[in-house]
Parts: C-alpha cells; sequence; structure tokens
C-alpha cells in the first residue's frame, strides 16, 4: 500500500489555499493515490454547524475560548470520523487549516497561551500531526484584497477582525513554522497559482522520497 499522507495547508485569509489543494489532489490522484480533500472548520455534517457559528457575524465578539473550544470540538470529529478512517484506508488526506490554525488565530492572534492550546489538543485528540503542513505566505493586506475579491461573498467574523489581529496572524505562523521546520514547507504564494503548485509539489517530493 503507498503510504497514506496527510498534508495541510496553513496561511492568512486570501493565500490561495484552497487552489492549491485542488492542483495538488490532481497530481496524487494522477499518481494512482485515493485522495481526500477536507477542510478545518467543517469536514462533517456537525462540523459544518459548529462553522457556521464561528464565521457568523452576528455571534459577535466570542470569548477567545469559547472559539478555541468550538474549533477542538469540530476537529474533534473530524479527526474521529474523517481524517483517521481515511488515512486509516490508505487515503492521502489534504486538509485546509489544521492545528496551526488553532495556534496561529486562538493563540497568537486571540491571546490564549499557544503552550496551553498545544498542551489541550494533545490532551484530547492525542499527538497526531500532519506529515507534512504547507504555510502560504501572504501579507495580510493583499490576502484580504484576494479574500474581498473572491466571489461575492462577504467577508465572514474572523475575516473582519482587524488588521493588527491580521498580523499577529502573519507573525504567528512564522513563528510556528521556525519552530518546527522539519514539519512546515512554507512558500511565498504571490505568483501563477501554476507555479506555487509546482514549488509545493517539488518540495513534497524532497521531503517523501516515495512520491513519483
Ligand atoms: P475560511 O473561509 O475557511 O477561511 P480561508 O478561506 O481563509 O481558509 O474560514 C476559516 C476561518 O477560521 C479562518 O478565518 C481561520 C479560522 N480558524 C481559526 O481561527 N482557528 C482554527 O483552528 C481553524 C481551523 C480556523
Amino acid at each position: 500500500m503507498k503510504k497514506p499522507y496527510f498534508i495541510t495547508f496553513e496561511g492568512p485569509e486570501g493565500s490561495g489555499k484552497s487552489t492549491q489543494i485542488k492542483l495538488l489532489k490532481d497530481f496524487f490522484a494522477k499518481a494512482g493515490y485515493n485522495v481526500l480533500t477536507t477542510r478545518e472548520p467543517g469536514g462533517t455534517f456537525a462540523g459544518d454547524k459548529i462553522r457556521e457559528t464561528l464565521l457568523n457575524k452576528d455571534c459577535g465578539n466570542l470569548e477567545p475560548e469559547t472559539e478555541l473550544f468550538l474549533m477542538l470540538a469540530q476537529r474533534c470529529e473530524h479527526l474521529r470520523k474523517v481524517i483517521r478512517p481515511a488515512l486509516k484506508k490508505g487515503t492521502v488526506v489534504l486538509c485546509d487549516r489544521y492545528f496551526d490554525s488553532s495556534m496561529a488565530y486562538q493563540g497568537f492572534a486571540r491571546g490564549l497561551n499557544p503552550s496551553k492550546i498545544s498542551e489541550i489538543h494533545h490532551a484530547f485528540l492525542g499527538d497526531f500531526l500532519p506529515d507534512a503542513t504547507i504555510l502560504l505566505h501572504i501579507t495580510p493586506e493583499k490576502g484580504l484584497e484576494r479574500a474581498k475579491h473572491n466571489g461575492a461573498k462577504q467577508l465572514d467574523r474572523i475575516e473582519s477582525e482587524s488588521k493588527e489581529f491580521h498580523n499577529k496572524v502573519f507573525n504567528g505562523y512564522e513563528t510556528l513554522a521556525k519552530n518546527d521546520p522539519q514539519r512546515f514547507i512554507e512558500l511565498d504564494a504571490s505568483g501563477t497559482a501554476q507555479e506555487l503548485s509546482d514549488k509545493i509539489i517539488c518540495a513534497l517530493k524532497k521531503k517523501f522520497t516515495d512520491l513519483p
């Protein structure tokens, strides 16, 4: 059986993760892998309901802890009912956001202690981290501009946060990547989608030598 990799995509708003996930899915599918693409918050019926609450502007300023526990609740459903079973069956899982989003957004940006978040996460969800995490770098200004032009959709509750908040997310990701260079693959998200996809595939092939 081919090794079923668990690969997550992280980055500020508008970093182009969804396009890159589609392109990477095509790469794995062409190479003969079964591939599942999924996202957080979401990934299950209950997770999507929690997502609606988390992103709904009418919820206003949720307490940081409320936000964290909702993120962890949807992750518990997602990890146990979707991600782990897929990996067990030999399916590659490509996930749009995961644990590092909780660290960057609820930790570095909302001000909850990142070590505590990591502790809670590991205590309840186990020591289970992605095989690789692709971090797409884009400045908060450029990313939010892209997010705004992404269809006709209005900015959601978290996207509508202050510039300062988004700068903290950006810096938080840099710290996370610096602390775990083995897992993170950092790439500049500017340039064309195809150029970026080629860079992602090249980096993954270097990391996982069994990839074609
Ligand atoms: P989404 O529309 O998926 O954003 P994007 O297209 O930029 O990925 O919304 C997900 C939002 O949830 C995004 O603002 C990041 C946030 N988030 C957290 O704050 N913590 C988390 O643990 C996760 C998974 C997401």
